[in-house]
């Protein structure tokens, strides 16, 4: 090909997802396979979103509502913002790359820790962006190294609070003290996504935040607690100056018409949202001291997954998984080439994943 390609591009690593079922079973000539890999709940969708999705249909002839108008009006009622704060997105991940779009020029400096969720550093690379990378401390953001990392370059610093892969999180005291630090020219990114499994007491509410000397924008997603990851809607809370520039540099209908019904009727569903929380913490509780007898090391998370310490190579684990028809995630891409990250499940799952787990550790240890 003639084609030339920039750098920035061309030494991409594209992002890698977490096996689809259907593969899975294609491949390896199983069935009955199940997905613990990438962090989605397991229940299922809302069935009020399943209802709301089966009304819509007759209209899939027209356009969504560019301005995502119900949903926005029915979200800020929940979470008490005004609508004109609300900038939803094709996934959160999409309201990533708005951020990134809106005020990343090329050469412009963002700060991402590592391992965090890799389309922070990814979406900054396609657009010119320079990573600046720093490294967790045991486990958890390194908010000191991050503070040290800006540089009148910085224009955006992502915080993924809990952390993926890590699930662990830092408190408002160690938030607030963050922000105090840092010029008014970075914006702080505070990537909620797996807000909903945090326990009470160590929650930080990101929008006491908003309106502060130092600009702050909070990412929450449908995809997980709401059970929708399939339809892809996610969004931000910020200032509406912030927002209109984020309208500026989005598609005209970047959420399509079935997500945004199915996201106003799962904020309805309350009972299977506190289902989804219930099986959650009684799947990671009833999960973590059977693996750990085991011989793993489970590292208890504020999320809906927690990483394993496996003490061998994870792609040979998540091979010898696949056979078994359980697709968990290696975490050799995150840097962890001996951990592997599990999402909970039903207690089905859950048992399937221990008897699995169980059966590969014994193998591996013959080969
Ligand atoms: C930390 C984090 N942020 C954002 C996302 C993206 O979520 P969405 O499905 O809303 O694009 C994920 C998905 O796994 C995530 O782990």
């Amino acid at each position: 090909m003639k084609l030339s390609v920039a750098e920035n591009i061309a030494t991409l690593v594209p992002y890698p997802p977490g096996k689809p079922l259907e593969e899975l079973e294609r491949e390896y000539g199983v069935t009955g396979s199940i997905k613990m890999a990438s962090n989605e709940n397991a229940l299922g969708p809302s069935p009020k979103a399943v209802a709301a999705i089966a009304a819509a249909l007759p209209n899939l002839h027209r356009y969504p509502d560019g301005s995502c108008h119900y949903l926005a009006t029915r979200l800020s009622a929940h979470l008490k913002v005004d609508p004109s704060q609300l900038v939803f997105g094709n996934g959160s991940n999409e309201v990533i790359e708005l951020l990134i779009k809106a005020f990343v020029a090329p050469g412009d400096e963002v700060v991402t820790s590592h391992p965090t969720f890799l389309v922070y550093a990814t979406m900054v690379q396609a657009h010119g962006g320079v990573n600046r990378v720093v490294p967790l401390a045991n486990l958890r953001h390194d908010l000191d190294g991050i503070r040290a990392a800006v540089t009148p370059r910085t224009r955006l610093i992502f915080l993924d609070n809990p952390n993926n892969p890590t699930g662990t999180v830092f408190n408002r005291a160690e938030f607030a003290a963050f922000l105090a630090q840092l010029p008014e020219t970075v914006l702080v990114v505070l990537d909620e996504a797996y807000v909903d499994f945090v326990a009470d007491g160590l929650r930080l509410d990101a929008r006491e935040f908003l309106g502060g000397a130092t600009p702050v924008v909070t990412l929450r997603t449908f995809s997980k607690a709401y059970g929708l990851a399939g339809l892809r809607v996610g969004y931000g809370i910020m200032d509406q100056e912030i927002a209109g520039y984020l309208h500026r540099v989005r598609q005209p209908f970047n959420v399509n018409t079935l997500a945004q019904v199915a996201a106003r009727a799962a904020l309805d569903d309350t009972a299977f949202y506190a289902e989804t929380l219930r099986m959650t913490r009684a799947g990671m509780a009833w999960l973590i001291p059977r693996l750990s007898e085991l011989g793993c090391t489970c590292y208890h998370s504020q999320t809906n997954f927690f990483l394993v310490e496996v003490g061998l190579d994870c792609r040979q684990v998540y091979e010898a998984m696949l056979r078994k028809g359980v697709i968990i995630r290696p975490m050799s891409a995150y840097g962890f080439p001996t951990f592997i990250r599990i999402t909970v499940g039903t207690a089905e799952e859950n048992q399937r994943l221990l008897t699995s787990l169980a059966a590969t550790l014994r193998e591996l240890a013959h080969d």
